[in-house]
């Protein structure tokens, strides 16, 4: 059996497929299903091959880990270790990041449409940089930073017009993106941020999207935005952010960058690029999600309900589905699966996956390749690490799934399961 879309320590022993040392079919027995568990090995690994990958790039360079991708306290604690700062898109965001220890000046605060209690929350915080998206968002920042008696260091966004080869609803660079401003625009904002008095004006901030296959994109990106800097007299500012958005592989025969190589092409693209215009390389900041949380993960899930319709079709449904990864819905993305108590069988049949919510488009996967299943078996699907707890929902009233992490053959639950009780606690 190949574990290569599974955590790094993934391995079977006795037909029995483990993470960090334990089996998952006992973290099913003792934890309950549906069950998230993070991998804490694969978490420092990607996060050092991202570290290794910028030591490509002759400037200073730092990583943002973003926390929309994936926010259990814990789990950012483990990159707080690796040294990696947050991207947060909200003032609840920028709590679990705080919650877990991070520094003010390594927090990354996004947002196309800030509150002020947004804004308010990333300078109580004394956020190292707030990224702005638009014109009017400046004057909010000066009058909040101003009651605060801060001057708040910010990026602009820019959106460079460039239409990353990912799903449409992922993609952010491309010119009907509601994300950033237009080069002009962008620039006449940074040259209004220098005149504020509580603003400082320290770069650009670029995102073209999420799950790019190809490095491609970001060389554009920086051919781009080299081109831009120069055109507009930028090259004294001291940062520039490239966003995040490299792919992961989600299940056979999908094509993922390796992270190492990927972010050294990048980085050198980048300085290529300014120093051929003869442009100081800036601090360069990435803002890595998926790529480093999603691989880290796995879902288990057990399997209950089992028929085959008059159209031919043999569901296997599972005690989860579209409420705790709503991806295959949104987004058709596709997952792989295991059955983890036999994992040396071979598969002998496809089975659609489904989940247990009301409606037809609730199907995980829609056809799986695994030996015979029975009521009872625990599946595993790889690759769940990222935007899945962050995107859960409570639909059909099912509470929210638990999480554990895994290292070293020991497991420590890290998110408690929702209860009944908790959806009910709410309501008046
Ligand atoms: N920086 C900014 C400003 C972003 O908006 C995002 C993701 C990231 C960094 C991290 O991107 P990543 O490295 O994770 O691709 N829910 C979708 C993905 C939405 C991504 C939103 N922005 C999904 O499940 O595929």
């Amino acid at each position: 059996m190949s574990t290569s879309l599974l955590p790094d320590t993934a391995a079977v022993a006795a037909g029995r497929l483990g993470v960090g040392g334990v089996a998952l079919g006992d973290l099913a027995a003792r934890h309950g299903t549906p069950l998230l568990v993070y991998d804490e090995a694969t978490l420092h690994n990607r996060a050092r091959a991202y570290r290794e990958g910028l030591r490509a790039y002759p400037g200073p360079s730092r990583l943002a880990f973003a926390c929309k991708a994936q926010s259990s306290v814990a789990l950012l604690r483990v990159l707080l270790e690796e040294g990696l700062g947050m991207d947060v898109a909200s003032e609840g965001e920028l709590a679990f990041a705080l919650a877990a220890g991070t520094p003010g000046d390594l927090l990354v605060v996004h947002g196309n449409n800030k509150s002020d209690a947004d804004v308010a929350a990333a300078l109580a915080a004394g956020a190292g940089l707030l990224v702005v998206d638009h014109d009017g968002e400046l004057d909010q920042v000066e009058r909040l930073a101003a009651a605060a008696g801060r001057v708040q260091p910010v990026l602009v966004r820019v959106n460079p017009a460039i239409d990353a080869d990912t799903h449409r609803k992922i993609a952010t660079g491309h010119a009907a993106s509601k994300f950033g401003l237009a080069g002009g625009e962008a620039a006449a904002a940074l040259r209004r941020a220098g005149s504020l008095e509580h603003v400082r004006p320290m770069g650009l901030h670029v995102h073209l999207g999420s799950q790019i296959a190809s490095v491609d994109t970001y060389l554009e990106a920086a051919a781009w935005l080299a081109a831009f800097i120069d055109r507009e007299g930028l090259g004294d500012l001291p940062l520039l952010d490239l966003g995040g958005g490299l792919a992961i592989a989600y299940a056979d025969g999908d094509r993922a960058p390796d992270v190492r190589a990927a972010v050294a092409a990048t980085a050198a693209g980048v300085a290529e690029q300014l120093g051929r215009r003869g442009l100081p390389a800036p601090g360069l900041i990435l803002e890595p999600g998926r790529s480093i949380a999603g691989p880290a993960g796995v879902t288990l899930y057990t399997v209950g309900a089992i028929k085959t319709t008059a159209a031919g079709v043999t569901y296997a449904a599972v005690d989860g589905g579209m409420a705790d990864n709503p991806r295959p819905a949104m987004y058709g993305a596709r997952y792989r699966a295991f059955a983890v108590d036999r994992a040396d069988a071979a598969s002998t049949q496809a089975y659609a996956i489904a989940g247990k919510h009301c409606e037809s488009g609730d199907v995980l996967i829609e056809a799986a390749e695994l030996p015979e299943l029975r009521p009872g078996d625990v599946i595993a699907l790889a690759a769940t690490g990222a935007y899945t707890s962050t995107m859960a929902s409570t639909y059909n009233g099912l509470p929210r799934p638990a999480a554990v992490m895994v290292a070293g053959g020991e497991e420590r639950v890290v998110v408690a399961r929702e209860t009944v009780a908790d959806l009910l606690a709410r309501e008046r």
